[in-house]
């Protein structure tokens, strides 16, 4: 296993992150896929990927499945698999229906931080006035043809390819594609993230790319996407991070969230800017800190299937019990 500074050797691209004229003006501004040279890390071999997987604790994984035509996000499901082995696990990827999300991989390994580390350093490098901190990384191991529904995630998000390929469908960040109040309830963690609507005439207005090894992809804030694997499994990877222009909005949609009941259910402003806004602000620094004093900052979640490499799909059904997650 690599430790720390490797990435550049001689049998790998001579590069972290690759940009093209116009790409660091657009970057988080549109969605957009560009060239990384990580794909060959030892980081994500299948070694590498059993030791992550038996090294991740339940608070720190999801494990889902759903029909390879299903078309409706809320049809996500969330199921276990504490107990077995790495190459287990990786037997029922290859020959089932699901999708491993090992989440927080540098609080595991050390080596994990320092590239998580360096890909950060590069990007700010590359992109003038980018500064971000609570950085995290999660990787993916999925199976051959997963759709992965529809949902929008909180942070500021990339989707790294690093064997398989995939096709990624990212969505405006706005309504009817996430209406004002599902995101509000999303940031709230009242709703999944999967609480979303779709419908085939979305697509006319996403941007979607194919991910191959050596691809990776970046969009705006909260952009809704889904992704579909092709005929292959598929190792990605996802990092995700914060600037201060990031949790200024965050704060905004989140008092937004709050304050909602109590201006008729209108939509509220999303400036960032202005009294309000530090009112904003003050409002959801509070009610985090009352939530997290009351232990009141996780969400329940059914789990109804259990991995098994054995079995149809890759995974047995379960009577459905709640975790927190
Ligand atoms: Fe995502």
């Amino acid at each position: 296993m690599s430790t720390g500074l490797v990435y550049l050797d001689a049998s790998m691209n001579n590069f972290l992150t690759s940009w093209r004229p116009g790409d660091a003006e657009d970057f988080a501004r549109k969605p957009a896929r560009l060239k990384h040279g990580v794909a060959d890390s030892d980081l994500f071999s299948d070694a590498a990927l059993a030791r992550l997987i038996e090294a991740t604790p339940r608070e720190r994984f999801h494990v889902n499945t759903i029909g390879h035509s299903e078309k409706d996000p809320r049809k996500w499901r969330e199921g276990d698999m504490t107990g077995l082995t790495g190459h287990e696990v990786m037997d029922a990827v290859a020959r089932g229906n699901i999708w491993v999300h090992l989440q927080h991989v540098h609080e595991a390994f050390g080596e994990y931080q320092s590239f998580l580390d360096e890909l950060f350093v590069d990007i700010e490098r590359n992109v003038p006035g980018f500064r971000s901190y609570k950085r995290s990384m999660s990787v993916l191991i999925s199976s051959p043809h997963m759709n992965v529904a529809l949902h929008a995630d909180v942070p500021g998000q990339s989707l790294w390819q690093i064997r398989g390929r995939k096709r990624v469908w990212v969505y405006p960040p706005h309504s009817p594609y996430l209406p004002q109040r599902t995101l509000e309830n999303i940031v709230l963690q009242r709703t999944a993230d999967t609480d979303l609507h779709y419908d085939e005439s979305y697509d006319a207005a996403a941007d979607s790319f194919e991910l191959e090894p050596g691809d990776w992809t970046t969009w705006p804030r909260n952009s809704p996407h889904r992704v579909r694997n092709a005929d292959c499994v598929n190792v990605s990877f996802t990092t995700e991070h914060w600037t201060d222009e990031l949790r200024s909005g965050y704060a905004v949609d989140y008092a937004n969230g709050l304050l909602r009941p109590l201006c008729g259910g209108r939509d509220l402003s999303r400036a960032t800017t202005g009294f309000s806004f530090w009112g904003k602000l003050g409002l959801t620094a509070a009610h985090k800190t009352l939530r997290r004093l009351a232990g009141n900052d996780r969400m329940p979640m059914t789990v109804d299937f259990r991995v098994d490499p054995e079995a149809v799909g890759g995974y047995y059904d379960v009577t459905p019990y709640q975790i927190l997650k």
